[in-house]
């Protein structure tokens, strides 16, 4: 089974994501793992880190002579900040008087929650562990999923629908999500330019005025085959898997496959995807006049482009802050600031493109398996024959 956990604090020394199960002899493209951590990087609105920050993978293990050995893999991702905070972050005890404290929590952030739960005095150690920087750690093993999915045919992308009041109307089709991702400039990484520079000023606003802006962002599977989860189990069906997997990113409140939030407000006539034939297309040749599904039905992918969005809420630390208390007085002032995105609408569309790959790979290796790439590849063309022939 494909296996996936990270380890890091925001500010600390390095960023380490395992990755176990993926079958040998897969090839591992760095420039590849490369361009997709700098694609998490990019975005209008984002704060000063991402200026300091490169991501790199550094692959400890798992890989050799530029293929995967089946064994776990571990990436590093250095933290270039560190140096500036080896002394308030240390692993050692240290001097108690350089650490940095966050003294009341802010409103919409782990803050206080993750105070009460462990039981910290004041927020530091909540605000290292539950900042987003973590997705960049899921986005290098995303990535390695994503060359699993390629060799299948599955390409996985995202881009972004909403920003604020601002949204896309039409749905934007595969080929301009594809020369959209493939772009050297990242704005807020819209299909459309005009909406686009709307989405733009929405953001200078919120940056004007001190606050905060959240959007929705879409991921699309492309290519997928039908059979990728079931029915058969709650915990098996491919739309639970998926929504868990995005919803799990920071700041993700909603989660959305195909029409689904219209699709509750109209008549099922008006919802469902006809089906229709043409034989030699597509897998097993079924075909629909539209994909209000999203690719999914009966928590089974059917064959049409899995399409699923990420709802974010604005970003909870804000330099105009909000009301809240400090930890130790109990006095009211206001939230804690610490330099800050404010829009990361972007970004949080590349890390859901790692879940969603991570979670497709998963499902493709439990319905192929295969220990070596050659096993692998053989079954699914298999699988694909059989397809053909139903
Ligand atoms: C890519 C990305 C970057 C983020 N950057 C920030 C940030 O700079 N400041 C901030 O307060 N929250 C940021 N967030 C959101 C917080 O991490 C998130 O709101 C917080 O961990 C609380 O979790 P929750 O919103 O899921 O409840 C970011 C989220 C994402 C997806």
């Amino acid at each position: 089974m494909l296996k996936y956990f990270t380890s890091w604090e925001s500010h600390g020394e390095a960023l380490v994501a395992f990755l176990s199960g993926l079958p040998a002899g897969l090839l591992v493209d760095l420039e590849f793992v490369d361009r997709e951590l700098w694609r998490r990087q990019q975005g209008y609105g984002r704060g000063g880190r991402m200026k300091i920050e490169r991501d790199t993978a550094h692959i400890l293990s798992g890989v050799r002579h530029g293929k995967t050995i089946a064994s776990p893999i571990a990436v590093l991702l250095e933290n270039r900040d560190w140096k500036n905070w080896q002394e308030q972050l240390p692993v050692e005890t240290g001097d108690t008087s350089k650490h940095k404290r966050v003294a009341s929590p802010r409103p919409g952030h782990a803050d206080l929650a993750g105070a009460l739960k462990y039981n910290f005095r004041e927020a530091r150690y909540v605000l290292e562990r539950a900042s987003a920087r973590e997705s960049a750690a899921r986005v290098a093993v995303g990535a390695l999923a994503k060359l699993l999915l390629r060799e299948l045919g599955i390409d996985v992308l995202s881009h972004v629908i909403a920003v604020g009041k601002t949204n896309v109307e039409r749905e934007i089709s595969w080929p301009e999500i594809q020369a959209r991702c493939a772009k050297d400039e990242v704005l807020l990484n819209c299909a459309d330019p005009q909406i686009e520079a709307q989405m733009q000023e929405e953001v200078d606003k919120v940056l004007r005025t001190g606050d905060s802006v959240g959007g929705v962002f879409e991921v699309v599977a492309h290519n997928v085959p039908p059979g990728l989860g079931t029915y058969v189990q709650w915990d098996e069906r491919l739309d639970a898997r998926l929504a868990g997997a995005v919803m799990s990113l920071q700041a993700v409140k909603a989660v959305e496959i195909g029409a689904g939030v219209t699709a509750a407000y109209a008549p099922g006539s008006a919802v469902h995807d006809e089906i229709g034939y043409t034989s030699g297309s597509k897998f097993a040749g079924f075909t629909r006049t539209r994909n209000n599904a999203g690719g999914i039905e009966g928590g089974v992918s059917n064959g049409q482009e899995i399409r699923i969005r990420g709802y974010l809420k604005p970003i909870s630390t804000l330099r105009r802050p909000l009301q809240s208390v400090d930890f130790a007085t109990r006095e009211p002032v206001k939230a804690a600031y610490e330099r800050s995105d404010v829009c990361v609408v972007p970004a949080a569309g590349v890390a859901a493109e790692a879940m969603v790959a991570l979670t497709l790979a998963r499902c493709a290796l439990e319905k192929c398996g295969g220990d070596s790439m050659t096993e692998t590849l053989r079954n699914y063309q298999d699988y694909c024959q059989q397809l053909k022939n139903f």
